[in-house]
């Protein structure tokens, strides 16, 4: 039987395809922009081209799926947006597996901190998406990780673009909140391991790194291992929140947008022992795990805090 993965593309979706493809899956991928499968270090011979707000083409990508792997999010955009993707084109993924007939597991990637809070557009959208998940009649395992970092993230490469311009780092906020970075490839283990049923029936999961690091001391591992020693500066939001308002406004992509600054300073963890609970095995720390920020240039890290970095 074969795994249809949506969002296959991204930072994510690249890694879970790559395992189950390694471990002998029939794999399927949907791919939004097409050509964009050229990123999968092996692209499947199984594809298809979509939007999840295209019910035809979900009907299309669920025909003969075993189990679905649902990674499509968006965390650029604004409330119209996270509407649209994150919630409604949830239902949408949902709707059309169920449909289908085959589907005997689904498996969403939610966020560590989805909640019923309106107020945090992006946490409120993911929450939503979780709700559609568990009403849709399909066995589950909902995947809430803490923040994601691996080459190609846009937490430590953010982090390093600072890192690399300035002589004094500026830390929105206090820089106390802890949060729980787990690597993109332990990520992709645990949801292919989900897939695969090593969880029996329906279950939601926050899953995080070994460590619970505060935002401060994540900005100190990152300059240590750009071989720099960093002073910080701790500056308030509503100091930055103008600029950080104009920015997202004027330049296609800032390095942090409203929607992100509202989640900078959250706790942002999970229970400390899940993934070896549920899935057998030690996720890798951050330091010493992250060698792809020193491939950032001078030039890269400018345009990316001028919000002029191209699309990933
Ligand atoms: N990255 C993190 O730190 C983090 C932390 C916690 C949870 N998560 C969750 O993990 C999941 C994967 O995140 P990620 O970092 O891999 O995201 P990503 O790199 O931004 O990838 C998103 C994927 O979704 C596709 N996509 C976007 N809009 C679409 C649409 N309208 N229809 C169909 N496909 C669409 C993108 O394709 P195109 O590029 O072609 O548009 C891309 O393949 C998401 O659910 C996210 O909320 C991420």
């Amino acid at each position: 039987m074969t795994v249809l993965v949506t969002g296959a593309t991204g930072l994510l979706g690249r890694r879970v395809v790559q395992r189950l493809l390694d471990t002998g899956q029939e794999v399927r991928v949907m791919v939004h922009r097409p050509g964009r499968e050229n990123l999968l270090a092996t692209p499947p011979a199984d594809v298809c081209y979509g939007d999840v707000s295209d019910p035809n083409a979900l009907t299309e990508a669920c025909r003969d799926i075993s189990e679905v792997i649902h990674l499509v999010a968006v965390i650029r955009g604004g409330r119209r947006q996270f509407d649209a993707i994150n919630r409604q084109g949830t239902a949408n993924v949902v709707a059309a597996a169920k449909a289908a007939g085959s589907v005997r597991r689904f498996v969403h990637v939610s966020a560590v901190g989805a909640a019923n809070t309106p107020h945090l557009q992006y946490l409120h959208s993911k929450w939503q998406g979780e709700q559609a998940v568990v009403a849709g009649g399909l066995p589950y395992v909902i995947i809430r990780p803490s923040l994601i970092f691996g080459p190609g993230d846009e937490f430590t490469t953010a982090v390093a673009a600072l890192v690399r311009l300035t002589p004094v780092t500026p830390v929105i906020g206090s820089g106390s909140n802890r949060l729980q970075p787990i690597h993109v490839d332990d990520v992709a283990r645990c949801v292919a391991a989900a897939a695969g049923g090593n969880i029996r029936g329906s279950l939601t999961l926050a899953i995080g790194g070994p460590e619970r690091l505060s935002y401060n001391r994540i900005v100190s591992i990152v300059a240590r291992e750009m071989g720099r020693k960093r002073l910080r500066v701790n500056v308030p939001i509503w100091a930055v929140r103008p600029g950080i308002a104009a920015l997202d406004l004027l330049t296609p992509r800032p390095p942090i947008n409203r929607a992100m600054l509202q989640l900078i300073t959250l706790r942002n963890v999970a229970e400390p022992d899940s993934v070896a609970r549920v899935f057998g095995f030690q996720p890798r720390p951050l330091a010493g795990n992250i060698g792809h920020i020193n491939d950032i240039t001078f030039g890269e890290a400018l345009r990316a805090n001028l919000g002029l970095a191209p699309r990933r």
